[in-house]
């Protein structure tokens, strides 16, 4: 199936509602447990790390991350100020201290990162090299990584089948939305093909169940 963009940012009053009401839970406790994983295996973090969840939309993974990192600097970042507007109220009834940063990711530059992590992003960036460049702009040198995004079905058919099988009974517009990003989600390969031509070839990339990939690595 062909690749067809969706719009970059989440700005539309009800799309942002409808998404911030969503459950993604499930699938947003097992970001933490890859990222739990990654450091597992790449070794503890600093003292006082810096982390940083880009296109962070209604908090989802920035919460938990400033959970379960109560030392850390945690920073969302995200161009939609509807989508930050929830993430502030929420972290604000949560006593959780996070830093919201109102931006397009082609505006950051060195944050010192020790984690960059991202949550259903790369598949709404026009030039996924975004994702790339500025996962590397913000870094510290030996920063963990770990984007999660939807990958692209192979046929209109097989996207037919994952809205039955996840989303049955969902609002019309999160049914909507899922759909359009399927269909503007990457392939593994193409995303392979981003790291190599990024320098990034050392990174890996995996499936993750039916309709998700993990990239992760360290930025040298
Ligand atoms: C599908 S939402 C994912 C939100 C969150 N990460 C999660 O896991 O629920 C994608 C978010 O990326 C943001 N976004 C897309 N392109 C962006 C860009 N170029 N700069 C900053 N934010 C961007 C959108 O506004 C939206 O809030």
């Amino acid at each position: 199936m062909q690749r067809q963009p969706e719009p970059e940012l989440m700005e539309g009053a009800q799309q942002v509602q409808v998404y911030a009401d969503a459950d993604f839970g499930a699938g947003d406790a097992h970001t933490l447990s890859l990222l739990n994983g990654l450091l597992e295996r790449t070794g503890a973090l600093p003292p006082t790390p810096s982390l940083v969840d880009l296109g962070c939309g209604p908090g989802n993974i920035t919460l938990r991350l400033a959970q379960a990192f109560p030392e850390a600097r945690v920073i969302g970042v995200d161009g939609s100020a509807a989508m930050l507007a929830i993430a502030r109220r929420r972290a604000s009834e949560l006593d959780l201290n996070v830093e919201f940063r109102c931006c397009d990711l082609r505006c950051l530059n060195d944050l010192g990162a020790d984690l960059v992590t991202s949550n259903s992003l790369l598949h709404h960036l026009h030039q996924p090299d975004l994702l790339w460049r500025t996962t590397i702009a913000i870094a510290a040198p030996g920063c963990r990584v770990l984007h999660r995004d939807l990958r692209r079905p192979a046929s209109i058919e097989a996207l037919d089948q994952l809205q039955q099988r996840h989303l049955g009974e969902a609002p019309a517009l999160l049914v909507r939305d899922f759909r359009a990003s399927l269909v503007a989600a990457f392939e593994i390969q193409e995303v392979n093909d981003q790291l190599l031509e990024a320098g990034l070839g050392s990174w890996s990339v995996e499936p993750e169940d039916d309709r998700y990939l993990v990239v992760s690595g360290l930025v040298n």
